[in-house]
This record gives C-alpha cells, structure tokens and sequence, in this order.
C-alpha cells in the first residue's frame, strides 16, 4: 500500500459469515474468491454478498480483484438489487487501478502471469 493508505487487516474466515461487527470497514478486498470455481451456488453467494455490505461503512468500498480465472458473471450480476453501484476496471483500467490504489509492487510480485485472460477489478459502493 502507498503512503495515502493504511496497510488494512486480514480476516481468516468464511464470507458467507464474516467475524466483524456492522459497519466497521472502510473497505472490503476480495482477491480471486470468486473465480476460483464456476459462479457460486445461491444462498452462500447472496449471504457473501450480505455479509460483506453489512461489515461496510455508508462510504466503504467493497474491492473484488479477479485476476487468476476472472469470474465473468460478476460483469453482469445485478448490484442494483443490493442497492451497491458498480465500476469495472478493465485493460487499461486495470492498470490504473493498481497505480491509483497503491498496489503495485504486491501485484507484480503475485500476479500478472502472461496466461490471465482479461483480469479486472471492480469495485462496489452504495
Ligand atoms: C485462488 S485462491 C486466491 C488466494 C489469494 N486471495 C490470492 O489472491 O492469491 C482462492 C481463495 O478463496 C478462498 N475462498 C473460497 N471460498 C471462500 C469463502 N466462502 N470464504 C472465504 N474464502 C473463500 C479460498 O480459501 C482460497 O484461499
């Protein structure tokens, strides 16, 4: 992270039941979770999606990185119906990003692997 950014926490646990309280999180970070397998199978992924707004502060950003085997459906998943706005970084967006946000040395150390087809981050906000 650069200088403007606190380094954040991890979280060990399942995100279909996130061990913090309401409201706590200036941001949210979902590193290649979600495309790790086909789309994922309702309830966990409303219950995912649950959990991570309700952890999140009114202005906090959920952050989902889909860099190893991006997952498509997110492009398409209606947020609306979470009442969460979404932007999608993609191409040269997503190398705008990694600048804006201050991750680029953590990037280049464990992603950017020539074989990812079309990698992106989107982030999600109320
Ligand atoms: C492809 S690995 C990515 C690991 C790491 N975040 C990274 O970017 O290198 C996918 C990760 O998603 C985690 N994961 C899958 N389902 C999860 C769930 N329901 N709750 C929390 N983590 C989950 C797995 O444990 C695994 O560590």
């Amino acid at each position: 992270m650069n200088s403007r950014r606190h380094a954040g926490q991890f979280v060990c646990g399942n995100v279909t039941r996130i061990p913090l309280t309401d409201g706590i999180a200036d941001e949210v970070w979902l590193m290649n979770v979600l495309g790790e397998d086909d789309k994922p199978l309702e309830p966990e992924l409303s219950q995912a999606f649950g959990e991570l707004v309700r952890i999140l502060k009114p202005e906090g950003k959920i952050i989902i990185g889909e860099l190893y085997t991006p997952a498509r459906w997110l492009l398409n998943y209606d947020f609306q119906k979470l009442r969460l706005q979404r932007q999608v970084f993609a191409g040269d967006g997503a190398t705008s990003f990694i600048e804006e946000y201050g991750i680029t040395a953590w990037i280049t150390r464990h992603f950017f692997i020539p074989e990812i087809k079309d990698p992106f981050f989107m982030t999600l906000s109320r």
